[in-house]
Formats: structure tokens, C-alpha cells, sequence
């Protein structure tokens, strides 16, 4: 079955062609970092116009690469959320023009969902259930029991930034371009992460829940400090590099210690990850020192951000499991609850 599925939540405009769920055909993305970068994060309206500009061309390019027709396509699929409205409406309204012109069906997918999905199409031994999915994006930091494909239980989220919206704001901080964390990961390599003590924040409610905005404004006065007397002026290398080191350790090490217990609790072996933060090498290597014992699941290079590789491939088992395509109507949803 051939899937071509859009993704266009944020950010990115990308589509793919992906057969059976698992054999990435042709794999298009077009990132707006340019448009985005001098106002250190998306502007929305720009967003939507870019993926306006830029859709029908991505989806041509990607049928291109495969040297396929849209005739050829057995299934569209779309992330239907969580995003941001516009960019939302703007994919799933292609996807849903498709479909119905071609009549075939359409399948409106998670793009959460897809990030944990990310990993599992890339990885070459069987996943064996239940696994702990570790989301970790510009806009999610989740936990989540992945009972079975499609059948999930939210463990534990942030109670308000996301990780990497975390990382992108430090960056603004210390004055480095959008996105923050390349640039902080970079910078940390050359700095003492012992120099600032500082640390992510604890949600006395839930143990597995994350905090970063106290860690952001802990960073915020280290640089400005706390009268915010500095406020104008850019630190100097080396305390930037070690700002990036100090604020990196802390934004991790809580992740590691949070997904190392639950994965204890809810007897999982294997750790499947998701989201551009999973990038991260640093990360990699501090789950592996902390515990080598567990099977770690990262997602394949260019599948860590967002790209529609991992929504059409999650869609074939989504159309299989549900036997038949959602309906035209389907909506966006800025949120959805896992
Ligand atoms: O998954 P993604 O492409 O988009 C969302 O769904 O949000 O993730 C983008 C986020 C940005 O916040 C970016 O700063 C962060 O991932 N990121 C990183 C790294 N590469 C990207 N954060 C830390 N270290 C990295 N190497
Ligand atoms: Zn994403």
C-alpha cells in the first residue's frame, strides 16, 4: 500500500511517500527556519503563508523522487494536530482536496503519535510491548506507556515550556539564532556544565510531570541579572558556552531520571524516542551512561524532526487497525489529549 502523507503542524512544509508503513519511497521537507529565524521563533501568520506557497510544490517533488503518480497513491494522510491552526488547516485541507478528487481515503493522524512512530519504522529489530515513548519537540515533552501500536496511556508531561521551546528560549537569551538547540549543544561541548547549578523544575502532583519554565528564568537572570541590569549586553564565549553546558545538564538529567523510573515501574526494556530534541548527542550518551541496560530506540537521522515520512507510515497501520479512512470532516485540533 502506497501512503503519501503531509505534515505541516509548525514549521515545516514536508511530504512522503511510504509503502506498507515501513519503506520510505521519496521524503520531501521544506523548513522555514530562514523565514523564522530573525524573530527567534514561528510567527504563525508567516508560517501559514509559506505552507500556502509552498504545499503544492513539496507534494510534487515528492511524487517526482518516487517517480509516481498522485493516480498511484492508495491512501493520504495528514497530521491533523497538535499544532498551530493555520498550518493545521492548510495540510489537512490538501490532504482532504486529494482524497476526495482521487477518491480514496484519508487518514488524519497524531503528529505525537508519529514522532513515537519515527523510531519504530527505523528500527530494524521488533518492538516488544509495553515500550515507554519519550517525546521530546519544540512543542511536547511527554511520557507515555506504548501499550501497542495505537494504544497508548499519558504518563507525564510539562506543566508549562516544552523542552525544546526550553532550549529555544536560552538560545534567545544568550543571543544565538533560532532554533536553540544545535546552537546550545554546540556550545556546551566547550563549556563546564558544573559552573551554574542549575535545575529543572519538580511538579509535587505527578513525579513523572516536567517544569522548565523556573530553569528558563533561572538562565534569564545568570545572564541579566536578577534587577535585570545587564540586560543589553551579549555574554561573553566562554559564559555563554558554560550557560549552555550548566542549563543543558539540568533541562536532562530530570528527563533521564523521570523516564528511568517509569520505564522501572511500568517494566519496560525498551525506551522508543521522538522529536527534534532527540537530536541531541549528548542526550543519547547520558541515557546510555546512566543506564546501559535498557534498548534505546532513536529515531533514524532526518526522522527526528518533523517530517510526513513517519505520518504516512504510521497511517497504514492506523487505516488497517480502523479498517476504513476518516471521515471529510475531519478537523484540526490544536491539542489533543493522548
Ligand atoms: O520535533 P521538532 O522538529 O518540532 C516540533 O514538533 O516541535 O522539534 C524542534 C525542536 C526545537 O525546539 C529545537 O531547538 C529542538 O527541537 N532541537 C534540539 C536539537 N535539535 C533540535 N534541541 C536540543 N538539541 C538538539 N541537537
Ligand atoms: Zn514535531
Amino acid at each position: 500500500m502506497l501512503v503519501l502523507g503531509i505534515e505541516s503542524t509548525c514549521d515545516e512544509t514536508a511530504a512522503a511517500i511510504v509503502k506498507d508503513g515501513k519503506e520510505i519511497i521519496s521524503n520531501v521537507i521544506s523548513s522555514q527556519i530562514d523565514l523564522h529565524r530573525e524573530f527567534g521563533g514561528v510567527v504563525p501568520e508567516l508560517a501559514c503563508r509559506r505552507h500556502i506557497d509552498i504545499m503544492i510544490p513539496v507534494i510534487q517533488e515528492t511524487l517526482e523522487n518516487a517517480k509516481l503518480e498522485l493516480k498511484d497513491i492508495d491512501l493520504f494522510a495528514v497530521s491533523k494536530g497538535p499544532g498551530l491552526i493555520g498550518p493545521l488547516l492548510i495540510g489537512l485541507n490538501t490532504a482532504k482536496s486529494l482524497a476526495f478528487s482521487l477518491n480514496k481515503p484519508l487518514i488524519g493522524i497524531n503528529h505525537i503519535e508519529a514522532h513515537l512512530y519515527a523510531a519504530i519504522m527505523s528500527y530494524e529489530k521488533p518492538i516488544s510491548f509495553p515500550a515507554l515513548g519519550v517525546v521530546l519537540s519544540g512543542g511536547h515533552t511527554t511520557l507515555v506507556l506504548i501499550k501497542s501500536l495505537g494504544n497508548y496511556q499519558l504518563i507525564g508531561e510539562t506543566v508549562d515550556d516544552a523542552v525544546g521551546e526550553a532550549f529555544d528560549k536560552v538560545a534567545r537569551i544568550l543571543h544565538l539564532p533560532y532554533p536553540g538547540g544545535p546552537e546550545i549543544e554546540a556550545l556546551a561541548l566547550k563549556g563546564d556544565a558544573k559552573k551554574y547549578a542549575f535545575k529543572a523544575g519538580v511538579v509535587k502532583k505527578n513525579p513523572y510531570s516536567f517544569s522548565f519554565s523556573g530553569l528558563k528564568t533561572a538562565v534569564l537572570y545568570a545572564v541579566r541579572g536578577q534587577d535585570n541590569a545587564h540586560s543589553k549586553e551579549k555574554p561573553t564565549l566562554q559564559v555563554a558556552c558554560d550557560i549552555s553546558a550548566s542549563f543543558q545538564l539540568a533541562a536532562f538529567t530530570g528527563i533521564v531520571e523521570k523516564t528511568l523510573i517509569a520505564a522501572s515501574e511500568f517494566k519496560c526494556s525498551q525506551i522508543i524516542f521522538g522529536g527534534g530534541v532527540t537530536n541531541n548527542q549528548f542526550l543519547r550518551k547520558l541515557f546510555t551512561s546512566t543506564n546501559p541496560n535498557l534498548e534505546y530506540v532513536w529515531p533514524a537521522l532526518g526522522l527526528s524532526l518533523d517530517n510526513a515520512a513517519m505520518v504516512a507510515g504510521l497511517a497504514y497501520h492506523t487505516f488497517l487497525a480502523k479498517g476504513c479512512g476518516d471521515s471529510l470532516n475531519l478537523e484540526a485540533e490544536t491539542s489533543i489529549p493522548f
